[in-house]
């Protein structure tokens, strides 16, 4: 499924930014850099639509992107970047904000770079998500830089750490994972 249309129409740096309505939301999540823009990018197959960078740090404020008048797909701030520079207490207070008042979240994507192990930040995001309660998805991005190999042990060692989560494998360069993402977003937003 590709939605058909696909606008921007919220870019939130306060909760006071936040949309209001009940359109469910499918949030993208991970730390900075792993490829939450350049997924959304792929997703809709809009390039250019979400700004992506090779420096981290490029996605500042929580975007609401709409598609087909039935969702929202949300790119959040990435994690992990400019730690003791208020960088982090900021993506704290923005996203914690965001998931403490937000009934209409369907499902959580939460990336991770499929070629290492994730990072403290991550599990603890995944521990988080879990005692929130919030039905969560594992994207393990950028499978495109794995051989076949390598892809088979990282398979295995991603689904023993993310034991209770679904784990799927992306690339938003060649496009693999992202049909099966697809239908989950869509089950999500139907059922929400
Ligand atoms: P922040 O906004 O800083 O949190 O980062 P982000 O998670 O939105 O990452 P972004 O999409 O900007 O991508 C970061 C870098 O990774 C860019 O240089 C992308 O081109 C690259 N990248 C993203 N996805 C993939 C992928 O699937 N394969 C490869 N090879 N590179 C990717
Ligand atoms: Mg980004």
């Amino acid at each position: 499924m590709k939605p058909a249309r696909v606008a921007l129409i919220a870019s939130a740096f306060s909760p006071r930014d936040f949309p209001r309505g009940a359109t469910p939301e499918i949030v993208l999540a991970g730390r900075s850099n792993v490829g939450k823009s350049s997924l959304i990018n792929r997703l809709t197959g809009i390039r250019g639509l979400a700004h992506t960078s090779a420096a981290p740090g490029k996605t500042r404020g929580i975007n609401f992107y709409r598609c087909q008048e039935s969702f929202f797909l949300v790119d959040l701030p990435g994690f992990g970047y400019a730690e003791g520079r208020g960088g982090s207490r900021e993506w704290k207070g923005l996203v914690e904000s965001y998931f403490a008042d937000r009934p209409s979240v369907a499902l959580v994507l939460h990336l991770v770079d499929a070629r290492m192990p994730p990072t403290a930040l991550d599990l603890q995001f995944a521990e988080w998500l879990g005692s929130l309660g919030i039905p969560r998805l594992v994207v393990a991005t950028k499978a495109d830089k794995l051989s076949g190999n390598r892809k088979a042990v990282q398979q295995r060692v991603m689904n023993e750490i993310f034991a209770e989560t679904q784990v799927i494998f992306s690339s938003a360069v060649t496009g693999v994972g992202c049909r099966e993402i697809w239908s989950r977003v869509a089950e999500a937003a139907r059922n929400r």
